[in-house]
């Protein structure tokens, strides 16, 4: 193959890819494609400084990374207002007439995946981040590439962001759920978890298996010259991205309520799961009359969809047992698809709702299905019933160890400590995000490892060698590995993660945070007055707290051992900016929590008071700063806004 072969053979199989990914509509079958995708490799295998950029070869996604980094965007990705319903509709319009006259609006549905920012520049795509805060995310380009429907290249020269919402079709998220439950591995809850966890796997061959699809619905800088949202995104679809279904214009309240309906109809049909409909306004001028609220552009809103209602029956109830001994009933219904993902569990809550809603075995009831979480049963219907059907009998041995349970109204709980269950749903808590993070050390693995006797509780954890994992069935050389260099990476980390990984009722990750911030690893230690008088902690914590460490004292010493968790005077020193060392008051209401920006700004070397005196150094505020504001002012103390002390970060 010449040079000039090799040039246009990608040009075809690109177009080729086009048809296929954003057309939906192929020009060719598979065999033709693959034979000509040879051809290409083969001369990039003997001419590796000739590779061009966007050859379909650069999508495969052989390439393994440690972690993300983080990269800022370079404008802030918003959120939108929800709206519920026509009343919610109407007051918006409302809201916007009077900010603006004679617009119209681009409707389009809402995709239910997880958003991304693609950054091109000379026509290159540059870099790929997820949305993260909507100031700074990840950056993934690596595994964005991998997904066929994003250009590696477009024809607009200048520096271009293009947001869009990375989706998985229904379809592709039931074969890949099938897949996880032959591996034994954890399912996923829905699409929109799917593909937000797919965009961030390490191995991007595992991002390209997904069949990920963008869809792309706004954009960020740009310097494109159109007085219309439609003539933009008009250049967008013609930039070589998928066009997503259904978009159109209208007028008023009418109109949109009219294209509302239609979509609510339709919804079930379409590959992608939807939960709303966007309005926006489609002048650009209008848009940037309106502005922004702290979160959102006043300019659009997401008008949601009814959750989905279908009836099903109830074949059994099964108990589990949680961490906390907490026994738990959950209805195993029959199999019903809600907007194309098959639903085969409801929550029930407790032994209480099941007496309170009367729920049977056999039971025909109402499932309702709003969103991601687990389908609720809203109701039974009663006068479908079966002749001969008895009440639930709430049980009173726990359903894994047998031993009695604690009926504690609400809860019902397994008082056992050494009830495998507890133990096994400790370790898995112990190993999740909120904790110790100890990735690849899945639900299924602990179970197994607690199963052979290899743990028994998390400290042996530490103590696991490779040689004892691969003697066990399915664990091979790279994954028994994995799991040994996890666990072993998860020394050393922050010391609030070992004292939420403990478990201790009451203390969750924000307590955590405030014993590890005012004590250290000297928490054990204090008693109940010092702690109390920790902002956040109240009496029932400080109790469970010097209960857990009176009981466990070994075992608390053990686990401190074998994680060598880090004193947070350990932290490392704040690189130079313009808060390190500064004294900082924040007020008004900010785009995210005020804990979080605390917990920013603190990383940053500052301190964060909670009132203003003529030692503050700067006042940060939100919307409807109040008092402080003008203490501030009157004390001439410098103040910014939250939008500010993010750019000068
Ligand atoms: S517009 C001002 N359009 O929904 C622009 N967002 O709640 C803000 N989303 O983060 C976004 N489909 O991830 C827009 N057609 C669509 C969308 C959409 C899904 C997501 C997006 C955004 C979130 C906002």
């Amino acid at each position: 193959m010449s040079p000039t072969d090799y040039l246009e053979n990608i040009k075809t199989l690109n177009k080729y890819a086009h048809y296929y990914y954003v057309l939906d509509d192929p020009l060719t079958t598979d065999e033709v494609y693959d034979k000509l995708y040879h051809g290409v490799l083969a001369f990039e295998e003997e001419n590796p400084d000739k590779v061009e950029m966007d050859s379909p070869t650069q999508r495969v996604g052989d390439i393994i990374s440690e972690g993300f980094n983080k990269a800022p965007h370079l404008s802030r990705m918003w959120s939108l207002e929800d709206l519920f319903n026509s009343a919610d509709l109407q007051k918006w319009l409302d809201k916007v007439a009077k900010l603006s006259d004679n617009i119209s609006f681009y409707c389009e549905p809402k995709f239910d995946g997880a958003s991304l920012n693609l950054i091109y520049e000379e026509g290159k795509l540059l870099q790929a981040i997820t949305r993260g805060d909507g100031v700074i995310g990840e950056d993934i380009t690596q595994n964005a590439k991998t997904i066929r429907s994003i250009p590696l290249k477009i024809s607009h020269l200048q520096r271009l962001e293009i947001r869009g919402e990375v989706v998985i079709f229904k379809d592709d998220f039931e074969r890949i759920n099938v897949q996880r439950a032959e591996q034994g591995a954890s399912l996923f809850a829905n699409p929109r978890n799917a593909a937000a966890g797919s965009l961030r796997q390490l191995d991007s061959r595992i991002t390209s298996s997904r069949n990920l699809v963008f869809l792309p619905y706004g954009l960020g800088e740009n310097e494109l010259d159109f007085s219309l949202l439609s003539e933009k995104m008009a250049l967008v679809y013609k930039l070589g991205f998928r066009r997503p279904p259904l978009r159109s214009l209208a007028k008023g309240f009418d109109e949109i309520e009219e294209i509302y309906k239609q979509m609510v109809t339709e919804r079930e049909g379409f590959d992608m799961m939807l939960d709303g409909m966007v309005i926006k306004v489609n002048q650009i001028e209008a848009q940037e009359e309106m502005g922004y609220t702290v979160k959102n552009p006043r300019w659009s809103s997401a008008y949601k969809f009814p959750a989905v209602e279908k009836i099903t029956t109830i074949k059994d109830i099964i108990l589990q047992v949680g961490r906390s001994g907490a026994v738990t009933p959950v209805a195993i219904v029959e199999p019903t698809p809600i907007e194309g993902v098959v639903v085969e569990r409801a929550s029930l809550h407790n032994f209480d709702e099941i007496d309170r809603k009367d729920i049977r075995l056999g039971d025909k009831v109402i499932i309702l299905r709003s969103g991601d979480v687990i389908p609720k049963i809203i109701k039974v219907l009663v006068h479908e019933r079966q002749e001969g059907s008895v009440a639930y009998i709430r049980p009173t041995q726990c359903p894994v160890c047998s031993s009695e349970l604690l009926d504690e109204g609400a809860l019902t709980k397994c008082q056992n400590l050494e009830c495998s269950s507890r133990v096994v749903n400790s370790i898995i808590y112990f190993a999740s995000k909120a904790c110790l993070n100890i990735d690849g050390l899945g639900d299924r693995i602990v179970e197994v490892l607690y199963e052979v006797g290899l743990i028994k509780s998390v400290v042996d954890l530490y103590d696991l060698r490779l040689e004892q994992l691969l003697e066990l069935e399915g664990f091979k050389q790279k994954k028994s590995e994995k799991i040994i260099k996890a666990i072993s990476a998860s020394k050393g980390k922050e010391c609030w993660r070992f004292i939420n990984g403990m478990g201790i009722e009451h203390i969750g990750e924000v307590a955590s945070k405030a014993l590890c911030e005012n004590f250290g690893l000297d928490f054990v230690n204090v008693d109940k007055e010092r702690l109390i008088a920790v902002d956040g902690i109240g009496e029932e914590m400080a109790e469970s707290l010097l209960e857990f460490v009176r009981v466990n004292s070994e075992y608390i010493q053990r686990l401190q051992a074998a994680l060598e968790p880090l004193k947070p005077a350990q932290k490392v020193e704040a690189v130079e900016n313009p808060f390190k060392g500064k004294i900082v008051v924040l007020t008004g209401s900010m785009s995210e929590s005020r804990g979080n920006i605390k917990a920013m700004l603190e990383t940053l070397g500052a301190k964060v008071s909670g009132s203003v005196s003529k030692k503050t150094d700067f006042l940060i505020y939100g919307e409807d700063a109040g008092s402080k504001y003008d203490k501030a002012i009157n004390l001439k103390v410098e103040v910014m806004t939250e939008d500010y002390m993010r750019e000068i970060i």
